[in-house]
Formats: structure tokens, C-alpha cells, sequence
């Protein structure tokens, strides 16, 4: 045990980890990265299937976006943007995120430090745009089961995934979820082929259920991330939208994981044609180079904010960080190198090659069920494949095949028994290839 495994265990306490588990186990201490791959401390190189945290598109080891962060920082370490001031980073980042989503008229962003702090801004923003719009009754937020929007309390009170909830209830009030778009598994049982969107529909029914007078706005992440890699069928997100413009009930799409390439497209949302009322960014809007997240808008939600002093029409929130110079110039260079490098196209190409790879795995009696949108698929793995039964939850099949994985130095996050790839858009087909390699023998032997 190294003095850093050392420190782990002695004095770290990590986040969403049983620290109690890791007592006879090894942490695994990364020190570098390049490109896809990421070393240890005993100079272990391996394949970085997880991404990061679904984040790391522009790759490890760009030095250019090191440097544009040091030449900042020597320039102007940090200065805020509250009341009328700000620095120069944050509004020519503003100024090019708006450029970026011209096709969803968004014209305003509210910087901040992730994705949670961007999500609880929409949230916020959600319920002052009704109340300015004298619609006072209007606060409910609709979102989904098996959804993750973060950790801060209103962003957990949207998020649907109810281990991660029930230790710190009372949560925020007003918060309703209807069924996830899992197709594998259909909560209602239905077949795609001619369930006519039901868990779409659903959002209908609730909205007439709560009276969508009390109802501001609706929350999904397009393509669903941690709630399992959960893929919406070609239709859903028109039949939300229509939904939501029917009723008057505010679209935001959470994009914290969807958005710069990753799904192959720029933004998850445009897929399915679908234009939010705000967006919210983070992780991949710098690739992990420094924490940042953004909360964009159009100019309708915007407008009522605006008035004079003293009317108490302004928005009352905003974090210290909120559009750190340093943060807002990795920003920069990560967008440059997504344009320049072209890795949404790369994100499409490769994406396919994976799902190829994943497809060829289904002649394996456990691999139950394999999707993906560009570079974020899933892989279910199941014990029985006619019945979908899976394996009991205290066999741990998920985290075993990661262990695993480990021993072909290849690091994946399981979602339970759901393997989840979200790697750097950079990945080569190599590499893919070892991480299919690895599946079918680790897979094969599960068998
Ligand atoms: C879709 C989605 N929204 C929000 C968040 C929260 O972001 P953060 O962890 O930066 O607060 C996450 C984190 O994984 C996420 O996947």
C-alpha cells in the first residue's frame, strides 16, 4: 500500500463510495492521462471506458488547454461577475455559447461550478419566470424516475433515482416523476412497437392530474445517464414537447452529460428536434480541465427578470465561482478542439463502431440488452435472457465484471448490473477493440 492508498484510506471520505468496502481493497491512485488512457502510481496504464464521469471528450493531456488556463491565471486569477461587473473570460464564452445554440434560441447564460449548481439554477429560474409572469401557482417541476440531476436539494428533489434520495428527505416540495423511457424494460410492460409512447403520455395525464396551472416546467436529461444509459425512442421527446407546449409547462434539457459531442450530436437535444426553454451545461463544457457548469436560456424566460432596481424582479442566486476566468478559458480551448477535431462526427463514427462491438457480444446468454447514442452506450447483463431475470443484487455481477476489467487495465463504471461506456471522444478503434476483446472473455467466462 502506497503513503497515497494510505491516505485514502485513512483520511479520504469519497463520494458515493462505501469507504467500508474499500478496507481490503487497493484504491486505484491515477496520477496522468493521455488521450483515452490514464495512469497509476505504479505506472499502470489503462483505457478510460468511463470517461470520467462521462466528461473527458476532449482526452487527457492537451497541454493547450493547460496553457491557456496558466496564461489566464497570470493575467487575472479571478474576478466575479455580481453586480455589474464581471471578467473578460466569462462574457466571450457567453458570447460563444449563445453562437453554439442559435438553433435553440437560447440568449442569456448564468454561469456556475457544475452540474447540480446548473441544474438548481434552472430550477430557480423556472419558478421566478412564472411568478413574474404573475403566475404564481405555477412552481411544480415534473422530471422522471431513474433520473439524475445532482445532489444539491433542489436538483435531488428532480432526480428520480431513490437510494440517492431517501437518506435526506424532507426534500424540496413540489417535485413530481413519471416513468423513464426504458424500452428493455417498459415499466408498463408494453412493446416498443406499439405502445404508443405511453411513458411520454404519461406526462399528460400528470400535467391534467396536478392542473398544469401549478405546474412550471418539465426536466430531462435527453438521453438518460446514470438512471442506465437509457436511450429514448425516435418520438418521445416530440411527444414531451408537444406536451409541454400544449400545457404551458417550460422544457429544460439537462445536457450536463449529453452535451459537446457526446451522444454525436453537438447538443443530445437535437436529435429529436427538441427546443428547450433552458439548457443546462457542465462536465464536457471544459472535458474536466476545470470545474464549470452553465445554466442558457432564451430571451422570453429572460425577459420578465428585467426592470428597475428595488422592483424585486431580479434573480437572487449565483455562486462565488460563477464564471471563473480560469474555467471559462479551458472552456475555450476544449470547444476549439471539439470543432477543430471534428469529435461529434468522431463521436457518431466511433459510437457505431462500439455499438457494432457490443451487438456482436449478444450471442452471449448474459448480455441482455445493448444500446447507445454515439459514445454513450449500455450493455445489461442479465441472468436469463428469455425472462430478462437478472442476477440477484448481492452477487454484485456489475461490479464483479468491472474488478475485472481492472485486470485487462481497462477502467468501466457499472450502474448496477448495467455497464455503461462513456469514453474520450479521442478513443481509438483499437482500443475499442481491447474493451470488446475483454467483454467477450470476462463476459464469456459469466456465462
Ligand atoms: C445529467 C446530470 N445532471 C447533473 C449532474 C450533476 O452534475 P455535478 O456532479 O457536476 O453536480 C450529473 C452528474 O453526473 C448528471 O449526470
Amino acid at each position: 500500500m502506497s503513503n497515497l492508498q494510505n491516505y485514502y484510506r485513512e483520511h479520504y471520505w469519497a463520494p458515493f463510495t462505501q469507504m467500508g468496502d474499500l478496507s481490503d481493497k487497493e484504491p486505484l491512485v491515477v496520477v496522468s492521462g493521455e488521450g483515452a488512457t490514464v495512469t497509476t502510481e505504479d505506472a499502470q496504464t489503462y483505457i478510460d471506458v468511463h470517461g470520467a464521469l462521462w466528461l473527458a471528450n476532449i482526452g487527457y493531456g492537451r497541454r493547450e488547454v493547460a496553457d491557456a488556463v496558466y496564461e489566464q491565471m497570470k493575467r487575472l486569477s479571478w474576478f466575479p461577475s455580481f453586480d455589474g461587473m464581471s471578467n473578460d473570460a466569462a462574457l466571450q464564452l457567453a458570447h460563444r455559447l449563445i453562437q453554439l445554440t442559435k438553433q435553440e434560441n437560447m440568449n442569456r447564460v448564468f454561469f456556475s461550478s457544475g452540474g447540480s449548481e446548473a441544474n438548481e439554477a434552472a430550477i430557480k429560474m423556472a419558478r421566478q419566470y412564472w411568478r413574474l409572469k404573475g403566475k404564481t401557482g405555477k412552481y411544480k417541476v415534473v422530471s422522471r424516475n431513474r433520473a439524475y440531476h445532482g445532489v444539491s436539494m433542489g436538483a435531488l428533489s428532480a432526480t428520480g433515482i431513490a437510494e440517492n434520495r431517501q437518506h435526506f428527505e424532507p426534500l424540496v416540495p413540489g417535485f413530481r416523476h413519471i416513468e423513464a423511457p426504458y424500452c428493455y424494460r417498459c415499466p408498463y410492460g408494453l412493446d416498443l412497437a406499439d405502445c404508443g409512447l405511453a411513458c411520454a403520455r404519461e406526462l399528460e395525464r400528470t400535467l391534467q392530474f396536478e392542473g398544469p396551472d401549478t405546474v412550471a416546467a418539465f426536466i430531462g436529461e435527453p438521453v438518460m445517464g446514470a438512471g442506465g444509459m437509457l436511450v429514448p425512442p425516435d418520438g418521445y421527446w416530440q411527444e414531451i414537447q408537444r406536451i409541454c407546449r400544449a400545457y404551458d409547462v417550460l422544457i429544460i434539457a439537462d445536457e450536463v452529460v449529453t452535451a459537446f459531442g457526446r451522444t454525436g450530436e453537438m447538443f443530445g437535444a437535437r436529435h429529436w428536434d427538441l427546443v428547450p426553454d433552458i439548457m443546462v451545461f457542465a462536465k464536457a463544457l471544459t472535458s474536466g480541465y476545470q470545474p464549470l457548469g452553465a445554466t442558457l436560456v432564451n430571451e422570453s424566460i429572460y425577459e420578465p427578470y428585467i426592470g428597475k432596481y428595488g422592483e424585486g424582479k431580479e434573480f437572487l442566486h449565483g455562486t462565488t465561482y460563477a464564471g471563473h476566468p480560469a474555467a471559462c478559458a479551458a472552456a475555450q480551448v476544449n470547444l476549439d478542439i471539439i470543432e477543430r477535431e471534428g469529435l461529434v462526427e468522431q463521436a457518431r463514427d466511433k459510437g457505431q463502431y462500439l455499438l457494432e462491438g457490443l451487438n456482436d457480444l449478444r450471442d452471449l446468454p448474459v448480455v441482455g440488452d445493448v444500446d447507445a447514442k454515439g459514445l454513450m452506450a449500455r450493455l445489461e447483463i442479465v441472468r436469463d435472457k428469455d425472462s430478462k431475470t437478472s442476477f440477484p443484487a448481492d452477487a454484485r455481477t456489475g461490479p464483479g465484471v468491472s474488478e475485472k476489467l481492472l485486470e485487462h487495465n481497462i477502467i468501466l463504471r457499472p450502474l448496477g448490473d448495467t455497464l455503461t461506456f462513456s469514453p474520450p471522444l479521442v478513443i481509438d478503434k483499437t482500443q475499442i477493440d481491447r474493451i470488446i476483446g475483454a467483454l467477450r472473455e470476462i463476459l464469456g467466462a459469466l456465462s
